[in-house]
């Protein structure tokens, strides 16, 4: 898929059909991770693969919660949204190694993050970045503590990854004009 259609048409996945992804389309889809650009050539990323259904289950949990508390949304509701996307067969958690790009870690593991997503679609896999279990630092230090991560190892993201059940309808991009500046604010 050329590269400008597959960020055109890419959305994110949140109900996932059961079957695995097969391993070569995880290698090719994390060396599409590993081609990010990053902060002084750092390199700080590291993935972790799980499929550990108990481990997803908490992920999701703690992302049902983080929104619960931080942006008041009802349990219910959080918790429905992250059980679906913990029927993902794959997460891919993509961490970074703070000592290799101590000040722009996160930024680095958001390019590998996009860059993973946008490998997905192209395979046609769906998939969808967790970012709210981080929301809150308890819960970024009990997922750590779960996946048995280093102190100075950080999670920049998750991807939960799988074949796509229903495909999302293609959004439409109108506030170009809006979006931009001439020279100054
Ligand atoms: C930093 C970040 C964190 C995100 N965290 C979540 C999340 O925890 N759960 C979720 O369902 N989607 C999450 N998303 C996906 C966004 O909700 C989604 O990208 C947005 O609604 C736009 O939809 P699209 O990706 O289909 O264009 C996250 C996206 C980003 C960039």
């Amino acid at each position: 898929m050329e590269a400008i259609e597959n960020i055109n048409t890419r959305r994110s996945v949140r109900s996932f059909e059961e079957d695995e992804v097969p391993p070569s389309q995880i290698a090719e889809i994390l060396r599409c991770g590993l081609r990010a650009p990053s902060a002084s050539n750092g390199r700080p990323w590291e993935f972790i693969l799980v499929k550990d259904q108990n481990v997803k289950d908490r992920i999701g949990y703690l992302g049902a919660r983080s929104l619960y508390e931080r942006k008041k949304r009802r349990l219910k509701d959080t918790k429905e949204q992250f059980e679906k996307i913990a029927e993902a067969p794959l997460f891919i958690v993509v961490a970074c190694n703070t000592k290799k790009s101590p000040i722009f870690w996160r930024h680095d593991g958001s390019a590998a993050t996009q860059n993973i997503l946008l490998a997905a679609h192209s395979l046609g896999l769906g998939a969808v970045w967790v970012g709210a279990p981080f929301a809150l630092k308890k819960h970024s230090n009990e997922i750590k503590k779960l996946l048995g991560m280093p102190k100075h190892i950080e999670i920049a993201s998750i991807v939960a990854l799988g074949s796509p059940k229903i495909k999302p309808k293609l959004k439409q991009v109108t506030d170009l004009k809006k979006k931009i500046h001439y020279e100054r604010w």
